[in-house]
């Protein structure tokens, strides 16, 4: 039996995948580029800084900008980002999650978040989920963003679980992609034609049963 599961957020426990493409598209306009849900593939589960960088070069602008107007307009999308998930509350939890979480707990298996965003902590609190946590990587601290695998490894050594005993759970190419490079046993929330046909799949989080999970680690 998996020891530990590994929680993206962003598209996974909740929505907010929705509100960072809503901030990048806003503040893409507003720089003259046109991003749509289609290129916004590309920036789901991808750093703040690699997201603008993907934007800028997509509206071939990657060079008209010095250092502190990029940071700039990082700070921008984040504030935009920050006072639209103000108003996230448990309601927010997406279907399955919590009776998950209640489910692994339960069993004594750990939980960890491995997400890339700096707003992780306070989504978890305001969802009032942080106690159901034994541990959340912090992004500031791993050397290389998804697709490579430092979060997920962070997040694995974090409840002190090999990753090898780990199932990482993704809606994003680039985290599913930082999942197998970590080792750890991937379940993609998604469609195939992003998230691939390799690994196990749900298209909804309500899928997401400890039931679900255990049956993917007994076939893997
Ligand atoms: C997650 C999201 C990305 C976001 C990144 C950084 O990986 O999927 O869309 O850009 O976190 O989030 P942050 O809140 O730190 O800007
Ligand atoms: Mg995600």
């Amino acid at each position: 039996m998996f020891q530990a599961v590994l929680f993206d957020l962003d598209g996974v426990i909740t929505d907010t995948a929705e509100y960072h493409f809503l901030a990048w598209e806003k503040l893409a306009q507003e720089i003259g580029i046109k991003i749509d849900r289609e290129f916004n593939e590309n920036l789901k589960g991808v750093s703040r800084e690699e997201s603008l960088r993907r934007i800028l070069e997509h509206g071939g602008k990657e060079n008209d900008y010095t250092a502190e107007e990029f940071a700039a307009m990082a700070k921008l999308k984040n504030d935009n980002y920050v006072e639209m998930i103000q108003a996230v509350s448990p309601k927010d939890i997406y279907p399955g999650i919590l009776q998950l979480l209640q489910d692994l707990r339960g069993q004594g298996i750990k939980i960890a978040l491995a997400s890339a965003s700096k707003n992780g902590p306070f989504l978890l609190d305001q969802m009032q989920l942080t106690d159901y946590f034994d541990a959340i990587a912090d992004p500031a601290k791993v050397a290389a963003s998804k697709p490579a695998p430092d979060i997920f490894i962070a997040a694995a050594e974090g409840v002190g679980v090999d990753v090898s005993q780990a199932i990482g759970i993704e809606d994003a190419y680039s985290g599913i992609a930082a999942i197998k490079a970590a080792k750890v046993l991937p379940i993609g929330v998604g469609k195939a034609e992003v998230l691939g046909t390799d690994i196990a799949l749900v298209s909804d989080t309500s899928q997401l049963t400890l039931d679900f999970l255990t049956k993917v680690w007994e076939n893997k």
